[in-house]
Parts: structure tokens; sequence; C-alpha cells
């Protein structure tokens, strides 16, 4: 497994581009499932989790290609198979997005359970809920999800009392083709969910709403294939705003979305970090100024992230004072802070808050990634800290981050990947 070796304290500087949207890619790419014709997507990320989802539509006889860069060609025409793999929905749990297409255009599916992963239990309760609504018939066996529906799903009325945005996800792709129309309500807001909406209007889907609390989505009979370009990745965007405020350097972001990243980059002021959008687009981070600390609250979209949550922690472990960061999504979702302490932070757990106790700066060590973006976490924690840190099982930070190292090492930073080792 690789390891990333990263020697801190060297100030990042220069323009960086932000690839495309990991979480609009995934449920895009089984959006396809719906099409009657071939779906043409560009600014698609080279990452693990995409190649996975390449292979999930291949199973199901999709005729999948990478024709550039970031393009990716997808033909449903050869849909002969109905089922989503364990192996493959285990390695990913976002597989579980193909339920509502293949129900929706097929009227069957069977797609493994995806099981907990590092940050949660994450059942799938509330899809399966809102299915069987529609008139799906939901039977769990032998840990596979067997879906079924006689002739089309019909529209509903979904009450969401929790933000789920697989949940929402699946139902905008089931409704679209079911007969009537479906409101959606408790709907989720992430900018994923409003990329997905789009690319399935621009097949020919008539949803209004996406984006709001309340969605709503008139079945149509027939879908036909898109060209649609994929937005660009706010996490992404953001994590790389957090390495150019701890390295106290100055980095331009290029091809971001800033409208998508408010409540981040409001943190990142009230920490004192200079963020400024040029006349040409670029936004601009500047971290010389002194750190102060943070009152931070993960909460659905349009407020802070939990996906940003262990970065900011990182950044806050550097500043003056006491910052407390509380995680509402997840209920797991603090794996870097032991990781975090062995680099020398104050970290002190209580129930779903951490309190930070800011340091000077961190201390290089041998830490080991447990899942994305705690993983991204250590990265950053690693460009500011003395001497050198070993960053162990970074397959985690290669299914969301494309060329994370790379990108980093053009704007200053000293990261070189070891190939292999445990
Ligand atoms: C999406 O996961 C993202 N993944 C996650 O990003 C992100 O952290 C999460 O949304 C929240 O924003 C993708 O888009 C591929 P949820 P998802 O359904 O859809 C509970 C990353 O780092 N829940 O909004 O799985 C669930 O357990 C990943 O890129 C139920 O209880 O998240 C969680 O506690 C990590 N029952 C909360 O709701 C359900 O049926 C939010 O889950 C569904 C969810």
């Amino acid at each position: 497994m690789d390891k990333f070796i990263i020697s801190g304290g060297k100030p990042l500087r220069g323009d960086v581009a932000i690839s495309g949207s990991k979480n609009a890619s995934l449920p895009i790419m089984c959006s396809s499932i719906l099409a009657d014709g071939p779906c043409s997507y560009t600014n698609v990320p080279r990452l693990q989790d995409i190649s996975t989802m390449e292979k999930v539509l291949s199973t199901l006889g999709m005729n999948v290609i990478r024709t550039g860069e970031d393009a990716i060609d997808i033909d449903p025409a050869g849909i002969d198979a109905f089922e989503a793999p364990y192996d493959l929905v285990k390695s990913m749990r976002a597989s579980i997005l193909v339920l509502g297409p293949l129900l929706a255009k097929f009227g069957r599916a069977k797609v493994s359970l995806p099981g907990g992963c590092a940050i949660g239990v994450r059942p799938i309760d509330m899809h399966l809920k809102a299915l069987a609504k529609m008139g799906a018939e939901i039977n769990l066996s032998h840990g596979y999800v067997m879906a079924g529906v006689n002739g089309r799903l019909k529209g509903a009325t979904i009450v969401f009392d929790n933000t789920t945005v697989g949940g929402t996800e699946n139902i905008l792709m089931a409704a679209a083709l079911a007969d009537g129309v479906t409101v959606i309500q408790g709907a989720a807001k992430e900018p994923e969910v409003v990329d997905l909406a789009n690319a399935l209007n621009a097949m020919g889907a008539r949803i209004q709403g996406a984006g709001e609390s309340t969605v709503t989505i008139e079945g149509v009979k027939s879908l036909h294939g898109v060209n649609y370009r994929i937005i660009p990745d706010r996490i992404e965007a953001g994590t790389l705003l957090v390495a150019g405020a701890i390295t106290k350097g100055r980095v331009t972001l290029r091809g971001h979305r800033t409208d998508h990243m408010v409540a981040v980059i409001e943190k990142l002021v009230e920490m004192g970090v200079s963020i400024q959008e040029l006349p040409d687009g670029g936004l601009v981070v500047d971290g010389t100024g002194d750190l102060q600390p943070v009152q931070v609250e993960t909460v659905p979209y349009p407020g802070f992230p939990t996906d940003m949550q262990a970065q900011i922690m990182a950044l806050a472990c550097v500043a003056k004072g006491v910052s407390r960061i509380t995680e509402n999504i997840f209920e797991n979702r603090f794996m870097h802070v032991p990781e975090l302490v062995r680099m020398g932070a104050d970290l002190q757990e209580a129930g779903n808050t951490v309190i930070v106790q800011g340091v000077s700066r961190f201390q290089g060590a041998s830490v080991m990634a447990t899942d994305l973006r705690a993983s991204a976490s250590l990265v950053i924690a690693a460009l500011n800290a003395n001497g050198y840190t070993e960053i162990r099982r970074i397959y985690h930070l290669d299914r969301g981050y494309e060329g994370l190292d790379k990108k980093l090492a053009k704007l200053g930073a000293q990261v070189t990947r070891e190939k292999g080792g445990l």
C-alpha cells in the first residue's frame, strides 16, 4: 500500500486547478442507466471511486469508456444484468445509487447492502422506504436488497425527516421515469444533488426546485442521452484553501465554484485567513495572518459540510486559543483525532464535539490514514509540521482526490509517494 512522505514547513505558492466533483460524478454516471441513448460526461475526475463506478456500470452490461483526461462515454444500450455485486458495493457504498434508476427503467434490481464504513453505520433505510412508497417491493435477503415493481414506479409524496444526499439522489432518478408526479419534502440541497437534477433535466426529465427542500418531479416516458459537464469539487477546493492557509502560503484556485463554498470560506475568514476573488475568477487564499480559534458545527448544505470537518480541525490545531468542532452528520467521523494527536495536536473528544487547544506547530510523525477526509487532514497537518511525516494507507486519499501529491508538489510542497509497504 502506498504512502506519502512529506517534509513540512514550505509555504504553498501558485495556481491550482480544481478537478470535477466526485460526489456529483457518481450519481450522474448512474443516471445514464435511465437514458435511451449514449451519454458523454466531461470534468469527471480520475479517482478510485470513479473507476469502481465504471466497473459497477460495466457489470450491468453498459459500455463505459474513458475518452479523455476528464471525459467518460457511457452507452446503456447493452444493459442485460441488474445486480450490483457485494465485492464492488463493499468498496464503494455509492454503488447503491444504481437502485433507483434500475427500478425505474427495468423494474428490477439486486444491490448488495452497502454495510458500514469507517465513519459510521450509514444505513439506507430512507432510500428503501421511499422506493417502497413509489410501489417497489423491497426484500432483504442474504445481504442483498432485492427490489422489483410490476410496470412503472408510481409518483408519490416522499418526506425525508432527516437529510439524505444519496436518498434524495436515488428518488430523483427513480421519479424521473415514474408514472405521475413525485414531491420530495426535506430534500438534500447539496450542489451535487442540483447537478444531478440538471443532468436529468438535460436528458428530458421534468424536475423543479432542486436545491430547495421541496422538489417536484413529473415522470416522463423516456429520457434521451446527454452531453454534460460535471461541476467542480467543492471539497477538494476547500481542502486546498486550508492547505494554503496552514502553510502561510498564497494559493489561487482555478475552475472552482465560489458559490458552492460560502460556509467554508466564511469559517476560514473568521479564523483570520484572507480569501479574495480575483477579477479573472481566481480565488486567492493568503495564510500569512495569525490564525484565530473557531466554532464549527457540521450540518447539511448550505451549512458547513461534514466532508470539510477533518480538514478545518487540522487548521484549528495550530490556531491561537480554544476551538470547538462538532460533527452532527456521522457518528464516527473523528478517526483523524488520535493521528493528529500523534503529530502534537492537543485534542479532547467530548461526545460529538472535539475541543481543540491550539499549539504552535505540528510535529512530523508516522501516521495512518483511516478514511478519505481523515487522510486529507493528515496531509494538511504534515504540510505544516516540523520535520518529516509518513502517511500510510494513502489509498484512502486516492479514492477522492485526483493527484493531490502532484498538485501540492507543483505548489512547492515537499511530498513524495512511496509505492508498496504495509
Ligand atoms: C453523501 O453520502 C456523500 N457521498 C458523503 O461524502 C457526504 O459526507 C454525505 O453525503 C453527507 O453530506 C457521496 O455523495 C457519494 P447521507 P450519503 O445519505 O449520501 C444517515 C465523502 O467524503 N442516513 O446524506 O451516504 C447516514 O448514516 C463522502 O466524499 C440514514 O440514517 O450521506 C448519515 O449519518 C463521505 N438512513 C446521514 O444520514 C439513510 O437511508 C447523512 O447521510 C440514509 C442516510
